[in-house]
């Protein structure tokens, strides 16, 4: 994985309806560094709006991309930074990472733009306990991608005249069927991140939330080793089987493109893969539909991004509190979430003119909210220690890619890492 060489982005005039106050000539001498983890067609079109917002109030922005999905590279890249005294003005951060961030000092607060907006009235509770330390808003939030989804390219479906599996045996069958006619199903790069992002959709499926929820965040003993377990890593076996043999070492867009082209039947990842589809066709084509991927109890494994300022004595706090008013407004939340397949993580902001599978992503996020089946990515960071994290997402990674690794090896290990926690 490679870093990007930093790029300065020239200031657009695409946001004039966006308001904003104060002159920011100083900044055209001192940019602001941004680091982040979006290098795909659909993220650096996400990432070019937050230039031309910022460029509008001459603030120039200095994008500082690592390569990576999933962002361990400029997870480790950030706080090697940091520890050497050196931090960017502002970094992309996922869940509980803000809070423990908050703690060791480095972040701003952005409290005050926060009670005057009234966050605590727009964001779902969800979102104020991940953005909150000490009572006070520590990073704005950004985005609410789901994880579940299945997309599927229905002309090759229809071509080859079968149906969309409803169930994961139903998905294995379907895959093999498609494997016979000599059509690749499955539309994945071989790297952790993706490939950990597919157990999680079976083991959430086939268990439930209240079974994810122990078995993957608590490392409950009894919910790992129960019959589920064994279930969820059989399905997972069972793909890796049909798929493993053709199954390139590529990021999750070239993944996308193969979908898009036809020359893959479905793709199962979050919904960047939207932003993704959208950048490259400029609409949401209708060969391509979204469908939450099978589950016994409907829910919706989330994943969010956040915005981070850190504290230094170039950046002054009235600096940061002029960039997320601008960043924060409903017209540059829809424009931003539009391009990123997300859903926007403020509740008042209107999706007129998103995606249809982003129409259905917040009918679900409200549904689950509601019947508490909202659920964190394990593997996008969401819901355990980085270490659990890593130690989990490279025990399954093994096991699909390793046939002599056997169930019970996964389990036992998992149930070894509640030690570390
Ligand atoms: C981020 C998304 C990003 C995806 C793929 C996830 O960790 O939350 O914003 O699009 O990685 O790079």
């Amino acid at each position: 994985m490679a870093l990007i060489s930093p790029m300065t982005m020239a200031s657009s005039n695409m946001n004039e309806d966006i308001q904003h106050s104060a002159p920011y000539a100083q900044f055209a001498s001192q940019p602001i560094q941004f680091l982040h983890w979006w290098t795909s067609r659909g993220e650096v079109a996400a990432v070019r709006e937050v230039h031309g917002v910022l460029g509008s109030a001459q603030i120039v922005l200095e994008s500082v991309p690592v390569e990576g999905a999933g962002g361990k590279m400029a997870k480790s890249i950030l706080q090697a930074r940091a520890i050497a005294g050196n931090p960017p003005d502002m970094a992309q951060l996922e869940g509980p990472a803000i809070k423990s961030w908050a703690a060791l000092g480095f972040l701003h607060d952005v409290n005050k733009v926060a009670k005057e907006n009234h966050w605590d009235q727009k964001l779902p509770p969800l979102l104020r306990e991940i953005h909150l330390f000490n009572h006070e808003y520590v990073a704005l939030p950004m985005t609410i991608h789901r994880l579940n989804w299945l997309w599927v390219n229905t002309q090759v479906l229809n071509r080859v005249d079968l149906p969309i599996p409803k169930t994961w045996p139903e998905m294995v069958t379907t895959f093999r069927q498609l494997k016979a006619k000599g059509i690749s199903p499955l539309a994945m790069g071989n790297e952790p991140w993706q490939v950990v992002q597919l157990f999680e959709n079976i083991a959430f499926g086939l268990g439930g939330p209240a079974y994810y929820r122990e078995a993957f965040i608590e490392l409950d003993h009894e919910t790992l080793t129960s019959p589920i377990t064994h279930e969820a890593l059989m399905i997972f076996r069972q793909i890796s089987e049909i798929v493993l043999s053709d199954m390139p070492n590529q990021p999750w867009e070239a993944a996308t493109q193969a979908l898009l082209s036809g020359e893959r039947a479905f793709q199962i990842s979050g919904d960047w893969v939207a932003g993704e589809i959208l950048a490259s066709e400029g609409e949401f084509p209708s060969r391509i539909q979204c469908y939450a991927t099978p589950a016994r109890q409907a829910g919706f494994i989330y994943n969010i991004d956040s915005f981070a300022f850190f504290k230094k004595p170039t950046l002054d706090k009235w600096a940061v509190e002029e960039m997320v008013t601008l960043l924060s407004t409903p017209v540059f939340q829809a424009r931003f979430n539009q391009r990123k397949g997300s859903l926007p993580a403020f509740q008042d902001v209107s999706l007129e003119g998103f995606n249809p599978c982003a129409l259905q992503a917040r009918a679900d996020f409200k549904a689950a909210e509601q019947a508490g089946t909202l659920m964190p990515s394990v593997v996008d960071s969401m819901a355990v220690s980085p270490v659990i994290e890593r130690a989990a997402s490279s025990e399954l990674y093994r096991f699909f890619n390793h046939p002599e690794v056997k169930p019970e090896d996964v389990i036992l290990h998992m149930k070894n890492m509640k030690i570390g926690m």
